[in-house]
């Protein structure tokens, strides 16, 4: 079998998680590396033999193209987006993108019209449309009465990477972090009606405990998204606990069945009769990379879960959310 050739943009955290995947794929060969940070691309170059090392995406484009690739993965910091997916688009190339895809809207809209232009195989990195809990909650609605509340959260501390501390760099928790849960309503319930919400600062002290004087990411807030159906969902985002922190996910509470999702590790379903605690049993970013990879082999998308496209939209509730929080306005879709 001839194996996809893939090159990588961006060999930092996340990117450890699609190595992960690639070294376990025998179908695929990692042929080209990019990253500014020389310690990180040689040792992404060094996992798979990779000879082609570039120091960005520019001097990677410069060389790389449909002849020496079939795909890209690109995995970098939300503002690092300047002409990366443009340049693979130029180049016919496939891409896979970690979310947020920018923190620009005009130009996500650009790339989703240039690559609905093309036909382009696109993926975006909302792996938890991959995850077997995902697809039970999703086979489980319809059997209950339509409608009710659901409460999700992520509630934790302080992410290591330097373009949290400014939310102009990551976009704030919702649109970097929460936008995981955020998706994944989109996903069990269609389009959102309208977004209300609210942040707040003023526990986490810029200047003080490794936190840059610059500082000004929300310490935490409050998303109200109503959906067809009689369905309204809250979703909290907060990052700064130290130590603690709550239970994460989604809890759904139907007319005779609660659905409590614990985030990418269990899921537990609790009627008047039984309760049944069912523990994860995929590798949701391996099966992210593999439906991205068969795409890009056959042509057929239709594996992919969360297209470039598609992904717009949750971006767009996401950017939708913050211009609430300041405004304090309702943002009807
Ligand atoms: N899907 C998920 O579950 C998940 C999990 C974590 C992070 N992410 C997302 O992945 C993205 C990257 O996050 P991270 O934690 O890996 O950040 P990171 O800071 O650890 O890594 C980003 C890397 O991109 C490199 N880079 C920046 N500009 C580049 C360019 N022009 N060419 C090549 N490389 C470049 C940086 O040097 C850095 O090594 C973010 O958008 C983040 O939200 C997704």
């Amino acid at each position: 079998m001839e194996k996809i050739r893939l090159g990588l943009i961006g060999c930092g955290g996340r990117m450890q998680a699609h190595i992960h995947s690639f070294e376990q794929m025998d179908n695929v060969a990692v042929v080209a590396v990019a990253d500014p940070v020389e310690q990180r691309r040689n040792a992404a170059a060094e996992r798979f033999g990779c000879q082609r090392i570039y120091a960005d995406h520019r001097a990677f484009f410069e060389k790389e193209s449909r002849e020496t690739l079939d795909a890209v993965i690109i995995a970098i910091e939300p503002t690092a987006h300047k002409g990366v997916e443009e340049a693979a688009i130029d180049r016919d190339l496939p891409f896979l993108v970690e979310k947020p895809m920018t923190l620009d809207v005009h130009q996500a809209e650009e790339i989703a019209r240039r690559v609905e232009e093309k036909g382009l195989v696109t993926a975006v990195g909302f792996q938890d449309r991959y995850l077997d809990l995902m697809d039970m909650i999703k086979a489980e609605l319809p059997r209950h009465k339509a409608g009710g509340l659901v409460y999700g959260a992520w509630v934790g501390g302080i992410p290591g990477v330097w373009w949290w501390q400014k939310k102009t760099d990551c976009g704030g928790q919702l649109v970097e972090q929460n936008i995981h849960l955020l998706d994944g309503l989109r996903y069990l319930y269609g389009e959102p009606l309208s977004v209300y919400a609210t942040c707040s600062r003023g526990i986490v002290e810029p200047g003080k405990d490794g936190v840059s004087p610059e500082y000004d990411t929300d310490d935490h807030s409050t998303v109200v998204l109503r959906f067809e159906n009689n369905v309204t969902a809250t979703l909290v985002s907060g990052c700064y606990t130290q130590g603690v922190r709550p239970n994460c996910g989604l809890v759904i509470t139907l007319n005779d069945m609660i659905i409590d999702y614990r985030l990418r590790n269990n899921l537990i379903l609790r009627t008047a009769h039984e309760t049944r605690d069912i523990d994860r049993q995929v590798d949701q970013t391996l099966l992210l990379d593999q439906a991205f990879v068969e795409a890009v082999r056959t042509g057929n998308p239709a594996g992919v879960r969360s297209p470039y496209g598609d992904a717009l939209k949750s971006l767009k509730v996401g950017f939708a959310a913050n211009e609430s929080m300041e405004t304090g306005k309702v943002i009807y879709f």
